[in-house]
């Protein structure tokens, strides 16, 4: 054949593979998500998520020597409560010197250069297990909010550095901005969870922190997957109301999500690589059904492609090996 045009010319090799490569991953880009536990020397697998572990503080410390040591630049802490301290009101969320209050302290003393992103919403500390106060089967909206801020408040005063609402509630960006501003954290940035669905993929999640709705679902609160559209007005909402960085949640069905707000919008927009994209890779290398650090890498390579900046994700630690090793 006589073709001008031989696109396999630019694959022949790896290193021309790699030089005309058009996007990459970094270490740079991971956060890595972290479950925190009461207790002492505790350091428990979650069933559905191989790999990752439930953590009290001390144990919590020793592993972020390693993380720290391959060069991830960020961690989200998330806080597993007993039953027996979740109240309707989130009580614990707010009160010093209780779990996760102490870790953010803590972890923030040992690793001063380690970026800390918090979680903002009631339901690790919630017995309805809702992202919201709930009222005759209902989520409030506004009054949830100003929990909310009290929450967002008391974790910059323990040290955390990017505040990240989970919760979905309206309008509570620009009013945590306000409280954040008001107690003269102007520098504690706020990560929004701007489009966050209703997804099947949080369940390895509820297990890890025993948080999953005592009833009913989080439809009327986190966004319905048909919806793209939607997700483009609440990014408009976030970043009108302050918002540092933006995040698409899950990730790896919601590429166009990203892609969306990439296209339309000037500031950091952040994968969610949830627990359930996690649990499938895993299960599915453990039966020998495919390689699991191969379709890990292209998993997240999909994200930068898409055009996440950020990718939060329990891969962080075995990705940054790869990539060391590359
Ligand atoms: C809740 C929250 C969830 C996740 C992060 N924050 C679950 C939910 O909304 O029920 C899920 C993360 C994951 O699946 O990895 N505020």
């Amino acid at each position: 054949m006589e073709l001008t045009r031989r696109p396999r010319r630019n694959r022949k090799s790896a290193a021309i593979r790699a030089m005309v490569a058009e996007h990459t991953l970094s270490v740079n880009d991971f956060i890595f998500p972290m479950f925190v536990m009461e207790g002492e020397k505790i350091k428990q697998e979650i069933k559905s998520m191989p790999g990752i572990f439930r953590f009290s503080i001390d144990e919590l410390l020793i592993e972020l020597k390693e993380v720290a040591e391959l060069g991830i630049k960020c961690v989200c802490l998330f806080p597993n409560y007993p039953e027996e301290k979740k109240d309707h009101l989130a009580s614990e969320s707010t009160e010093e010197g209780t779990l996760y209050l102490e870790a953010i302290r803590q972890v923030k003393a040992a690793f001063p250069d380690l970026l800390i992103m918090t979680d903002v919403a009631m339901d690790p500390y919630s017995s309805d297990g809702h992202d919201g106060i709930v009222q005759d089967g209902k989520i409030l909206n506004d009054e949830t909010v100003e929990i909310l801020c009290d929450m967002a408040v008391a974790q910059a005063e323990a040290g955390a550095d990017i505040i990240g609402p989970s919760d979905m509630m309206d309008g509570r960006i620009g009013e945590i901005r306000e409280a954040l501003d008001d107690a003269d954290f102007t520098d504690v940035s706020i990560m929004a969870y701007t489009a966050k669905y209703a997804s099947a993929f949080y369940g390895p999640f509820r297990d890890a922190l025993d948080s999953a709705p005592k009833f009913g679902d989080k439809k009327t609160y986190q966004m319905d997957p048909a919806n793209v559209q939607e997700a483009v007005m609440e990014a408009d909402l976030d970043f009108d109301e302050g918002a540092d960085m933006m995040m698409v949640k899950p990730a790896f069905a919601y590429l166009d999500v990203i892609k969306a707000l990439k296209s339309n919008f000037d500031i950091p927009i952040t994968a969610y690589n949830v627990s359930g994209e996690y649990a499938m890779i895993k299960a599915a290398a453990q039966n020998g059904w495919l390689d699991g650090e191969k379709a890990m890498m292209e998993m997240l390579l999909s994200m930068k492609r898409a055009g996440a900046d950020v990718i939060l994700t329990y891969f962080a630690k075995e990705a940054a090996k790869v990539l060391r090793n590359q």
